[in-house]
C-alpha cells in the first residue's frame, strides 16, 4: 500500500491525489483521502484506481491544508469501498491510513467488539484506529499519546498516519516495519511510502525509524521514540529528479524503463569500472571483500525478479569465485530453520529495499552472526539501512510494476562483485580481468543495439498475442533469464507461462508442446549452444512454434527456429544483460496488444510490504 499525508499552507486535496498516483506502484485496488472539510474530518474512498476516486471528488468544496490519503494492496478483506483506507474510529473523531498488517488485531477487535464498538470494514486498519481511539477514552490523552500506547500492543507491521477531528493541525505518524518518508518543507509538511510525492516541494526527507513516532503540531515537526523520548532526527537530501519518476514521452513507464537500460546499466558502472587503468572498485563492499573471499558459501536471499538476478549470480559467482552460492526464496527460508553460521555470507537482493519477506530473512541471518550484505536500488530504504554492506544499483526509480531495468541494474552489479571476489582469490589473470572490464564496459552500447529490434520482437508479438500458453528454455545462465522472461510475461498479459532449464523438458513440458505452443528458446552461442540446438530440434519435431533469442550472425538456429532476434557478441557471462531485453519486449508488446494495464497488472503491487 502507499500512503501520502499533507499538513501546510496548500491545498491538501490536489497534492495528495497526485501523491497517491505516484505511489500506485505499491498497491492499486481502492484508494482514498481524508480530509478536515468545512463539516469537519471526512473520509472519501473508492474502489478502483486513484483515478476513480478523484472522478468522485468536487475537489473546489474540499479545501483543506491537512489530510491523509491511501492506496491500496488488499490483504485483509477484498477491495471494495468499505474496505478502503482512511478508516474512522467509532466516534468518526479519527481516521487513519495503515500499510501493513496487525497481526493481533483478532484479539483486540474482540475485546473493542465487547466493549460496544462497532466495524464497518474487514481490516486490521480499521481495529488499530478504534483501538487508540479506545485508548484516548479511556485515559484522555492526546492521540501521539495514544498511538504511543497503542504501539506497545500491537504486533506486526505498520507504517500509520493518524488525523483527528479535534486536534485540527496536527497529524500522528509512527512506524514499525513498513517504510514512511517526512519530507519538511518551508512551514509544511509531508509523509510518504517513499520519497516520489514529496520531491517537487522539498528535497529534505527523514527516514523515520522504526518505532518512532513523528507528530506535526502547529507546524513544528517532533520525533520521539516509543518511550516518549524526543529524538532528533537526521534530515538527508534526497537527489531524485522529478523527470526520473514521470514517463517523459513514453506510452508506459515499463517500456521507458526497457529503453533505459543502455544508461542504467552505465550508471551502476560508473566510477566501478574503469578498463583503461584496469580497475574495478565496489566502494561500499570493499571493506568486506576478504570476508566474501574467504567465506565457505553465499547464501543469496529475494523474491521475485530479484530472486532471479540472485540466480544468474549463482551462476557467475561459482563460475568464476569458485564460492558455493545457494539462492532462497526470503519467504522460505526465515520458516524453516535454514543453517547458517557466523561468518556466513548472507547477500539480499531487493530493488525496493522494502520487501517484508527480504528483511525478515535479513533479520534471522544476522541473528546467527552472518555478514550481511545488501543490493538494493531505493536509496535509504529499508533493506540498506540494516545490512552491514552493500551495493546500490542505481538504476534510478523503477515504477512499472514488472521489473526491467532493475533486474539488469542487479545481475551488472552481482557480476561487478563476482569479479571483484575472484580477482581478490587470485582466479582472474590480468588478462582475463581487463578483457572483463572491457567487454563490460561495452554493454550499454550493445544494449541499445538489441533495443533496436524492437520492432522485430512487436511483430512477433503481433503472431502470438492469443497464445494462451508460453514455455521458455534455456541452458546454463540462460536458465534463469527464461524463468524471467516466463514471469515478465505472467505478470503483465496474464497468459500462463513457464521457465525451464532446456534439458527438462524432456521430463515433463514436452508433453504440452503442439502446433498451438510457442517456446521461446534463449540459444546464444555459449558452452551449450550445440545442446540447446538439439532441443530445438525435439519442439520442431512436434510442431511446438519456435522463437529464439540468438547469437548475431547465427547460421544454424534461423534454419530451424520461426523466429528469431539476433543479440550481438559479448562474453558468456555477460549473456543474461543481453538475452533478457528481447523477452521484457516480447511480454511488453504482448500485453499492450492484450489491452492489459502494463504498469499496473492486476493483483500485483511492486513492493510487497506484506509477508
Ligand atoms: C514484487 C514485485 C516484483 C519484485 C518482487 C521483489 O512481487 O512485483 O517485481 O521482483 O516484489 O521485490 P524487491 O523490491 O525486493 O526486488
Amino acid at each position: 500500500c502507499g500512503i501520502v499525508a499533507y499538513v501546510g499552507y496548500r491545498e491538501a486535496c490536489p497534492l495528495i491525489i497526485k501523491g497517491l498516483k505516484r505511489l500506485e506502484y505499491r498497491g492499486y485496488d481502492s484508494a482514498g483521502i481524508a480530509l478536515m472539510a468545512a463539516d469537519g474530518l471526512t473520509v472519501y474512498k473508492k474502489k478502483g484506481k486513484v483515478a476513480d476516486l478523484e472522478a468522485t471528488l468536487e475537489a473546489d468544496t474540499l479545501s483543506s491544508h491537512i489530510g491523509i490519503g491511501h492506496t491500496r494492496w488488499a490483504t485483509h478483506g477484498e477491495p471494495n469501498d468499505r474496505n478502503a483506507h482512511p478508516h474512522y474510529s467509532h466516534s468518526r473523531q479519527l481516521a487513519i491510513i495503515h500499510n501493513g498488517i496487525i497481526e493481533n488485531y483478532g484479539a483486540i477487535k474482540q475485546n473493542l467488539q465487547q466493549k460496544g464498538y462497532v466495524f464497518h470494514s474487514d481490516t486490521d486498519s480499521e481495529v488499530l484506529v478504534n483501538f487508540i481511539e479506545d485508548i484516548r477514552k479511556e485515559t484522555f490523552c492526546s492521540v501521539e499519546e495514544a498511538v504511543r500506547l497503542a504501539m506497545q500492543e500491537v504486533v506486526g507491521a505498520y507504517a500509520i498516519v493518524v488525523m483527528s477531528q479535534d486536534e485540527p493541525g496536527t497529524l500522528v505518524a509512527a512506524r514499525k516495519g513498513s517504510p514512511l518518508v517526512i519530507g519538511v518543507g518551508e512551514k509544511e509538511h509531508f509523509f510518504a511510502s517513499d520519497a516520489t510525492p514529496i520531491i517537487e516541494y522539498t528535497n529534505e526527507v527523514i527516514y523515520l525509524d522504526d518505532y518512532q513516532i513523528a507528530v506535526v503540531r502547529d507546524g513544528d515537526l517532533i520525533v520521539k521514540n516509543i518511550e516518549n523520548v524526543e529524538q532528533s532526527p537526521y534530515i538527508q537530501h534526497v537527489e531524485l529528479e522529478l523527470e526520473a519518476i514521470e514517463k517523459g514521452g513514453f506510452e508506459h513507464f515499463m517500456l521507458k524503463e526497457i529503453f533505459e537500460q543502455p544508461r542504467s546499466v552505465k550508471d551502476c558502472f560508473r566510477g566501478r569500472v574503469n578498463a583503461d587503468e584496469g580497475h574495478l572498485v565496489l566502494g561500499g563492499l570493499r571493506e568486506y571483500l576478504d570476508d566474501i573471499a574467504k567465506s565457505e558459501r553465499i547464501v543469496i536471499v529475494a523474491c521475485g525478479t530479484s530472486w532471479h538476478a540472485g540466480l544468474v549470480a549463482e551462476y557467475i559467482f561459482e563460475e568464476l569465485a569458485r564460492i558455493p552460492v545457494e539462492v532462497e526464496y526470503a519467504s522460505e527460508f526465515r520458516y524453516r530453520n535454514p543453517i547458517i553460521k557466523e561468518g556466513d555470507v548472507v547477500l539480499a537482493i531487493s530493488q525496493s529495499g522494502e520487501t517484508m519477506d527480504t528483511l525478515a530473512a535479513i533479520e534471522l541471518a544476522k541473528s546467527r552472526g552472518a555478514i550481511i550484505l545488501g543490493i538494493c536500488n531505493v536509496v535509504g530504504s529499508s533493506i540498506p539501512r540494516i545490512t552491514h554492506a552493500g551495493a546500490y544499483t542505481h538504476a534510478g526509480p523503477e515504477i512499472g510494476v514488472a521489473s526491467t531495468k532493475a533486474f539488469t541494474a542487479q545481475v551488472s552489479v552481482l557480476t561487478l562483485m563476482a569479479i571483484a571476489v575472484a580477482r581478490k582469490k587470485g582466479n582472474l589473470h590480468e588478462d582475463t580481468f581487463r578483457r572483463f572490464l572491457f567487454e563490460l564496459e561495452r554493454i550499454p552500447d550493445k544494449i541499445e543495439k538489441v533495443l533496436k529490434n524492437a520492432d522485430k520482437v512487436k511483430e512477433i508479438s503481433e503472431l502470438f498475442k492469443d497464445a494462451r500458453n508460453f514455455i521458455y528454455l534455456g541452458r546454463g545462465l540462460n536458465f534463469p533469464v527464461a524463468l524471467e522472461g516466463a514471469l515478465k510475461l505472467k505478470e503483465i498479459s496474464y497468459i500462463h507461462a513457464e521457465g525451464y532449464p532446456a534439458a527438462e523438458m524432456k521430463h515433463g513440458p514436452i508433453a504440452l508442446i503442439d502446433e498451438d505452443m510457442p517456446v521461446v528458446f534463449i540459444a546464444t552461442r555459449d558452452q551449450s549452444y550445440e545442446k540447446v540446438v538439439s532441443n530445438i530440434q525435439e519442439v520442431k519435431a512436434r510442431k511446438g512454434k519456435v522463437i529464439a533469442v540468438v547469437t548475431e550472425g547465427d547460421k544454424l538456429i534461423p534454419t530451424m527456429a520461426d523466429h528469431v532476434v539476433e543479440i550481438p557478441v559479448t562474453h558468456e557471462v555477460l549473456m543474461p544483460l543481453l538475452s533478457v531485453i528481447p523477452l521484457q519486449l516480447l511480454s511488453y508488446y504482448i500485453a499492450v496488444m492484450r489491452g492489459c494495464n502494463v504498469d499496473q497488472p492486476r493483483n500485483l503491487a511492486k513492493s510487497v510490504t506484506v509477508e
